[in-house]
């Protein structure tokens, strides 16, 4: 883990103040005070593509006020989540390109944080990327699979690599695309990228790969989700990492959509301390609990045996969110989490409840 903490740092970290800000972090996370490490930043909820499993689109309906999302917002922000710790912003959408002034959001991140943004390299030009390492851009996530065959262009990843911009493959891990998967780790070996395995969100019953992702977790191109993960096996969202929607919102994660408040009403401190004093002791590798390991976990504290084929499906036989901080959380409008929640409750009402694994 420690090696693997040691290449995130190596990935992500461009300078000397940066450097000294992730140290002082990472010691006062593991000396258990609360500090915000990373935050998620939706700039716009405008695309120029329409992948058919995006989540984007949920969060922009779900949203109760205009976008609102400046160059002056998102200096204020950073300058608020700056004090309370933060060492890395990843910059998302919708799609950022898409924003003429994304040069100057980038510029707004005080340069002793680390700026990554996600980006389905449709609009990218060898110009742009000058101007985002001009800027101060140190990663690049660039998502990677079917969706984007069309857009990706190895070359201007290599390019951005030339320019001090380290190279994420973001690859969404369902069995569909594994031969892609296992593509973008063949040229992050070759080329010095690594790659990212987005945790897809529960949607059309497209099954998680969790074979392949525990196959290739510890593979050293093999990034975590989150640059600075908070430890073993421990999923920063929600006390460590934040996700700001371009409408101001505050929710745990780009998966989890429940907003605990929102920057346009009160303070970012106020919002985070409600959300780190209800995640801290929540104890999960991921809190939609989709992975293997969780699920062997959930098997273990209800004394189940329930098979992980049903990982990724509507039938969650744990029923994850009945009665926990997630569902307290959430506020009337942001209703992923609850209509999820609803629809295995309904499932298994239906008399679908699955039957226990023979192995
Ligand atoms: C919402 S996109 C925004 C940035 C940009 N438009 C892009 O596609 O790279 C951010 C990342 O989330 C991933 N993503 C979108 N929908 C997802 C889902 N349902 N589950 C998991 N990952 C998803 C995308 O593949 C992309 O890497
Ligand atoms: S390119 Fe990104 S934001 Fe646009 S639809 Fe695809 S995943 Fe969603």
């Amino acid at each position: 883990m420690i090696k693997k903490a040691f290449k995130q740092f190596r990935l992500g970290v461009k300078s000397p103040g940066q450097a000294a800000r992730v140290l002082a972090s990472e010691a006062k996370m593991r000396a258990g005070v609360r500090t915000l490490r990373s935050l998620e930043l939706a700039v716009t909820w405008i695309c120029n593509l329409d992948c058919a499993f995006c989540y984007a689109e949920d969060l922009m309906k779900a949203q109760k006020k205009p976008p609102n999302m400046t160059v002056d917002t998102v200096r204020k922000l950073l300058k608020d989540a700056r004090d309370l710790g933060l060492i890395h912003v990843n910059i998302t959408g919708g799609e950022p390109m898409v924003r003429s002034d994304i040069y100057d959001v980038v510029d707004a991140i005080p340069k002793d944080i680390v700026c990554s943004l996600v980006s389905n390299s449709t609009l990218l030009t060898e110009d742009k990327i000058d101007k985002l390492a001009e800027a101060g851009l140190s990663t690049i996530q660039m998502s990677y699979g079917d969706y984007y065959l069309k857009a990706f262009k190895r070359d201007l990843a290599r390019y951005c690599v030339e320019k001090g911009i380290s190279v994420t493959l973001s690859v969404v891990n369902i069995k569909s695309e594994r031969d892609n998967i296992k593509y973008a780790f063949e040229m992050a070996e070759e080329d010095d990228f690594s790659v990212l395995f987005n945790y897809p969100m529960i949607y059309n019953n497209v099954g998680v790969d969790s074979e392949y992702y525990w196959k290739m977790r510890y593979h050293p191109r093999c990034r975590e989700d989150n640059l600075f993960w908070s430890g073993k096996d421990r999923c920063p969202a929600g006390t460590h990492k934040l996700y700001v929607t371009n409408d101001g919102d505050v929710m745990t994660c780009d998966r989890i959509h429940a907003i605990y408040g929102n920057i346009h009403d009160e303070p970012l401190a106020d919002i985070h301390k409600r959300m780190y004093d209800q995640f801290i002791k929540h104890k999960s590798f991921c809190l939609l609990e989709t992975c293997t390991d969780q699920w062997r976990i959930n098997n273990e504290k209800s004394g189940h045996n329930y098979s992980e084929e049903l990982i990724g499906t509507n039938d969650d036989p744990f029923n994850v969110f009945e009665g926990t901080k997630l569902m307290e959380g959430s506020i009337e409008g942001s209703t992923t989490a609850k209509q999820m929640h609803a629809s295995r409750v309904q499932s298994t009402k239906q008399g679908k409840e699955p039957e226990p694994s023979k192995s």
